[in-house]
């Protein structure tokens, strides 16, 4: 039988190198859109080039963008990916407040770019595409959220995935094109990047036990997220363009944790017990056995709007798609310590 093809957007990300692994398991041959750089930024799937590009050619890169229509139609044309993965986006909401303009070209319009490729190349029936949808659409929208909740999107990420979101469903319709959307709520791994808040807080937690660093400084501790392990949620997105038919999914755990429930957690798992004291700003955490502030709170973190509760019910995947999140929370946490441990 021919191999599957995929054309993952966004593949040195933390989902594009999960789902790539994924893929390759399932022995699909894998295409990689990868942005130049004036560094290396391939360091997540470096070891994917070395096990399967050089043994059996399972797995290739190119360079591209989607903001670059010229690039993204003739990767399509050339490669006739079976399925495509839109994962490229400018995916810090705070970042999106400072590049607005940005951020509406690659998350909204690129996820267009991707369509009108499908349309113009009369793909319809023989490419699939799943568009990272997300739970920040839902904004202030109130808990817990399901496929029927109204959004209410409060930053410029939000709103540029909200337009993403609509055109997929607005092409599925127009032409037929089999494209899907997986609201997914945050998830989180080993490979999350640096800037978000549970691998910052990890980073650091580390640190500090290790004193390489004095203190962590972070934003609000108090909005909740429906945390989930990244490993389980790349295949969901799978399983959504396995389906007959195209259609929507949300993809949570369904349990939510503020922040300051996880640094309490990765700071007793590494063997550091907090007290707090404080309020707002003046809020800080303190090492129980010396007394010694290492945490304190920095507006700089803070964003214009915050989405004060996300937490998801994923009854109707759980259901059509026979998904459900496998790795636990604390198991979560746990692997991403061990991750860093070995690499700090
Ligand atoms: P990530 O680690 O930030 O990865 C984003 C990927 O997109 C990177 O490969 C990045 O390339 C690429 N990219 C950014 N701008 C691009 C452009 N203009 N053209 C081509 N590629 C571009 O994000 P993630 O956590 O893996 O998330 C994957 C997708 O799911 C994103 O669309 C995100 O918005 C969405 N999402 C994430 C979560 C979550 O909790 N992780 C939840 C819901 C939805 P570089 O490596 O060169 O920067
Ligand atoms: N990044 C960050 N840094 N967030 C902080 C900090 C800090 O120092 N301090 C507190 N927070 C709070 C944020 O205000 C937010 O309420 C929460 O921690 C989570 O922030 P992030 O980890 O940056 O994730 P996010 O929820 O804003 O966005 C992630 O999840 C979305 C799905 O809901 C990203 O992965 C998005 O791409 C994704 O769509």
């Amino acid at each position: 039988m021919k191999k599957k093809i995929a054309l993952i957007f966004g593949i040195t990300g933390q989902d594009g190198s999960l789902l790539a692994r994924f893929l390759l398991k399932k022995n699909y041959l894998v295409h990689g859109v990868k942005r130049r750089s004036s560094s290396f930024n391939t360091s997540r799937i470096d070891d994917l080039y070395d096990a399967y590009y050089k043994k059996n050619k399972n797995f290739k890169l190119h360079y591209g963008d989607v903001t670059d229509s010229l690039n993204i139609i003739t990767l399509i044309k050339k490669i006739k990916p079976h399925e495509i993965y839109n994962l490229a986006a400018q995916s810090h909401v705070k970042v999106s407040f400072e590049t607005p303009e940005y951020t509406a070209n690659a998350d909204a319009l690129g996820c267009l770019r991707i369509l009108e490729a499908i349309r113009i190349l009369n793909y319809q029936k023989t490419t699939k595409l799943y568009q990272a949808s997300t739970s920040e659409m839902f904004g202030d929208a109130k808990a817990p959220q399901d496929e029927n909740t109204p959004f209410k999107p409060n930053s410029p990420y939000a709103v540029a995935k909200l337009y993403a979101y609509w055109i997929v469903k607005s092409y599925r319709t127009a032409y037929g094109i089999f494209s899907c959307n997986g609201v997914l709520f945050n998830h989180e791994s080993y490979a999350r990047g640096e800037t978000f808040v549970t691998k910052k807080i990890i980073q650091a937690a580390i640190k500090i036990k290790n004193k390489k660093q004095n203190i962590l400084y972070l934003g609000n501790l108090n909005s909740i997220r429906d945390w989930g392990d990244a490993r389980d949620y790349v295949e969901s997105m799978w399983k959504i363009l396995q389906q007959k038919k195209p259609d929507d999914y949300l993809i949570s755990t369904g349990k939510g944790y503020t922040v300051k429930n996880f640094v309490n957690k990765v700071f007793k798992k590494i063997g550091i017990n907090l007290i707090w004291k404080g309020k707002g700003l003046k809020e800080v955490g303190i090492n129980k056995s010396n007394n010694k502030i290492i945490i304190k709170i920095d507006k700089e973190y803070f964003r214009p709007n915050e989405v004060n509760i996300l937490i998801g019910n994923s009854k109707k995947s759980q259901k059509k798609l026979n998904w459900k999140p496998k790795i636990p929370f604390d198991k979560m946490i746990e692997d991403m310590i061990l991750f860093e441990e070995k690499n700090t």
